[in-house]
């Protein structure tokens, strides 16, 4: 069976229940997978569900191993992936509860395995010859994805703002007030901690890549309260079960307009 359409789980969507099938766990030149991946149909499509942080969310941002999440997707045939991913609002569109479609990334990792091309991977069967090589990354998302993501949306009538450029942070920690301001200051739109490399990596491997991001709370500062987890978790359990909703159907759209 060969799954085309990946969805990548964020905090809040580590486990996906539609998927009944038995966890894959492969090995990858990079290593496993933190908990293995679930390949199974939505809406009659075959799908692979990956949850970023492992299904015990065991894996912190920095920690997760992007590149064998990725090399696994694309092992199993994965063409397109649709990674959910919650951040923190910045600009005034991007309150708790928006889902954003970001068009732009702006990387502030740091200390990350960040690209398959680093001239060592000899094992691998994507990469010949440890070959060294730099992908144009101008549009991180794949437009034409982006596009049918958004055509779904609209179709459906759930609301989304269909821009944003999306700041991705070394984390764990959330950012100071003066971090958020710095971000705006550089044009983003919204934080996160897991964008980055997960998008490049996919660039590298020829997959195409889009982002629902759902905001979870203001950029710290942004507001007179302090940041309260427990809100945060609340908003992002409410949020994960509407996405959880539409999931299915996003995907059989996604399929059909790559048939
Ligand atoms: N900052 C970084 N990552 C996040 C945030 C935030 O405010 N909220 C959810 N993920």
């Amino acid at each position: 069976m060969t799954a085309k359409i990946a969805i990548i789980g964020g905090s809040g969507l580590d486990d996906f229940e539609a998927f009944e099938s038995q966890t894959i766990v492969q090995a990858t030149p990079y290593g496993e997978h933190a908990s293995g991946v679930k390949q199974g149909c939505l809406n009659g499509v075959e799908c692979v569900f990956l949850p970023r942080h492992g299904q015990q969310h065991e894996q912190a941002p920095h920690k997760v191993n992007y590149r064998a999440n990725i090399h696994l997707l694309k092992q199993l045939g994965v063409h397109s992936i649709i990674a959910i991913n919650v951040v923190g609002g910045i600009s005034k569109k991007m309150a708790p509860k928006a889902l954003v479609i970001p068009d732009q990334i702006i990387d502030y990792t740091h200390s990350r395995e960040q690209t398959f091309f680093d001239g060592l991977s000899n094992n691998d069967p994507f990469i010949k010859d440890g070959r060294v090589e730099h992908i144009d990354f101008t549009y991180p998302y794949t437009p034409q994805l982006r596009e049918q993501l958004i055509g779904f949306f609209v179709d459906n009538q759930i609301d989304t703002v269909n821009h944003g450029v999306y700041a991705c942070t070394q984390g764990p920690r959330l950012e100071s007030a003066a971090e958020i301001q710095r971000l705006k200051k550089d044009g983003c739109d919204i934080v996160g901690m897991t964008a980055m490399p997960e998008a490049a990596l996919a660039r590298e491997l020829n997959i195409d890549y889009v982002s629902l991001c759902l905001v979870v709370n203001w950029g710290a500062g942004l507001t007179e309260e302090v940041l309260d987890i427990k809100d945060i978790m609340q908003t992002c359990a409410e949020g994960m079960s509407h996405i959880k909703q539409f999931l299915p159907a996003l995907c059989e759209r996604t399929h059909l307009s790559l048939a």
